[in-house]
């Protein structure tokens, strides 16, 4: 979809949409669009109020052709938020989608007031609603027609702004969408090979790709990760990323969950919705989409991404309840439940990014049921052993539109995961499931300032939000990931 500004006053054309996003009681006017004097009347006839998340379209004559005008309801103007924008945009291309137009031009009129950065709110909605995933659709879909042109027209002085907002919402959305191609191939094709070649191909730009395979995580006694993928017969592997700008003032590093199907191995998981642990992929995903993005959106810091993947899976081979593993950092851990495999691999991934001291570590893992009890999927789970560094996660989440909630780490919750026969056991005791996790996490981060993010709520089946179906992956992760590390300048 191609994404411009301009300062031109809307022209009514033959093969394009016009759309006015309109603040609830407010009448459908805009000064860039032309004198449709009889538009507030067909708005008022269609019923339409500028209710927040109604949209209606009516038909203008303009001249000897009729186009569409689509209305899109924002709610009381004062309350527009960024969220509320990205939600429109995203409803505006479902409707244009239904409607068979192809390009559009639309004027916003609404978000001066309590929006940050209404061009890339548009950008990001408009692009991520925009998204399908067709790879394994042997016919088009006959219905479907592409928005291909999204024009935004602004006044004078809001022409720079509005045009960076769109690139950097699109640089975005583009990010989270190659997370979400990543998430949606099934297990048979999405496998750590996969994901191996595929961290391969973003290597341009100043991105550089290492991948460890087994026999080279045998010898740094990776056992850990090795020990969730014994019952697989795909080779597991741990993706190494790194973007080295001159002159980085820093380096961070980014881990992502990168189990590719998770069956729960030998304490196999009921086969309800198992389908859907292909998903358990999509930290490893959003590590993936921000790399892909990362020469284009030119970060001021050195970023290292590390993605461990492994399937996990039931076979003679596999790993039992009762085994007890090595970590990569001396520790030893008990198994009592092999379901609990996600910790087990960012063990291994935690510490090995550790040891190249960067300021700040960030994972994201689809690690625990628990955490959607918790928050459901409106939010991830954040938890931390640095409270600043946790706070800055939480506030890039709000800019970004990928809300993080904090949960605690206190050394109390340590006691549930201390084994009878090991340093460690890998679940807790039943009790903050979410928590558990965290606290075995931190076990293998050492001093370094870390957030660890569980985004089994929010990476799949969250609400349908105008950009999101709620359906297959939302690509979470990748937006919250660039707005942190623009923020930290
Ligand atoms: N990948 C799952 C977590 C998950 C469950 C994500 C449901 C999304 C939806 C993880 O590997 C897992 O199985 N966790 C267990 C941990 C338990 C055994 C301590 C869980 O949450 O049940
Ligand atoms: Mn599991
Ligand atoms: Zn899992």
């Amino acid at each position: 979809m191609k994404l411009t500004a301009t300062t031109d006053p809307v022209k009514a054309r033959k093969g394009r949409a016009l759309v006015l996003f309109v603040a609830e009681g407010e009448t459908a006017t805009h000064p860039l669009l032309p004198a449709f004097d009889n538009l507030p009347q067909l708005a008022k006839a269609a019923g339409f109020t500028g209710k927040k998340g109604r949209v209606a379209t009516v038909a203008m004559a303009a001249g000897k052709a009729t186009v569409p005008v689509v209305l899109v309801g924002m709610g009381p103007r004062a309350e527009v938020t960024d969220e509320w924008l990205r939600q429109g945009a995203g409803r505006l291309v479902k409707q244009l989608e239904q409607l068979g137009a192809t390009a559009c031009d639309l004027c916003m009129g609404v978000g001066a007031e309590n929006a940050e950065d209404p061009g890339r709110a548009v950008a990001e909605g408009a692009l991520l609603a925009g998204y399908r995933f067709q790879e394994y659709k042997s016919e088009p879909d006959p219905d479907y027609t592409p928005v291909t042109e999204l024009c935004l027209h602004v006044p004078d002085e809001r022409l720079d702004c509005a045009q960076e907002g769109l690139a950097f919402g699109g640089l975005l959305a583009r990010g989270a969408c190659l997370a979400r191609d990543l998430a949606n191939r099934p297990g048979n094709v999405c496998t750590p090979t996969h994901l191996a070649s595929q961290a391969k191909r973003l290597a341009k730009g100043g991105v550089k790709v290492r991948v460890l395979g087994e026999a080279q995580m045998q010898r740094l006694g990776m056992n850990a990760l090795l020990g969730v993928a014994r019952g697989s017969a795909q080779e597991a592997k741990l993706i190494c990323l790194e973007y080295a700008p001159k002159g980085a003032r820093e380096t961070v590093a980014v881990v992502g969950k990168g189990l590719t199907f998770d069956s729960g191995g030998i304490s196999l998981k009921p086969g309800k919705k198992m389908d859907e642990m292909k998903y358990d992929m999509c930290g490893g995903a959003a590590v993936l989409g921000l790399f892909s993005i990362l020469p284009e959106l030119k970060p001021r810091q050195r970023v290292l991404g590390f993605v461990p993947s492994s399937e996990n899976l039931p076979d003679a081979a596999a790993q039992k309840p009762g085994d007890i593993v090595t970590a990569y950092n001396g520790k030893t851990i008990e198994i009592l439940n092999t379901d609990a495999e996600g910790r087990l691999i960012l063990a291994d991934a935690l510490a090995y990014a550790a040891t190249f001291k960067p300021a700040a570590i960030v994972d994201l893992a689809t690690l625990t049921g628990a955490v959607v009890t918790a928050l459901g999927h409106l939010a991830t789970g954040a938890m931390s052993n640095h409270d600043p560094l946790r706070d800055q996660i939480v506030a890039a989440g709000e800019r970004a539109g990928e809300r993080c909630w904090p949960l605690p780490l206190w050394d109390d919750y340590h006691k549930a995961i201390e084994a009878q026969t090991a340093d460690l056991q890998n679940i807790g005791d039943g009790t903050a499931g979410t928590i558990s996790g965290g606290m075995f996490l931190k076990e293998f981060i050492g001093e370094t300032p870390w957030v660890h993010l569980d985004i089994a709520g929010t990476a799949w089946g969250g609400p349908e939000v105008g950009y999101y179906d709620g359906k297959a992956a939302a690509g979470v992760g990748v937006r919250l990931l660039a707005q942190w590390l623009m923020d930290r300048g």
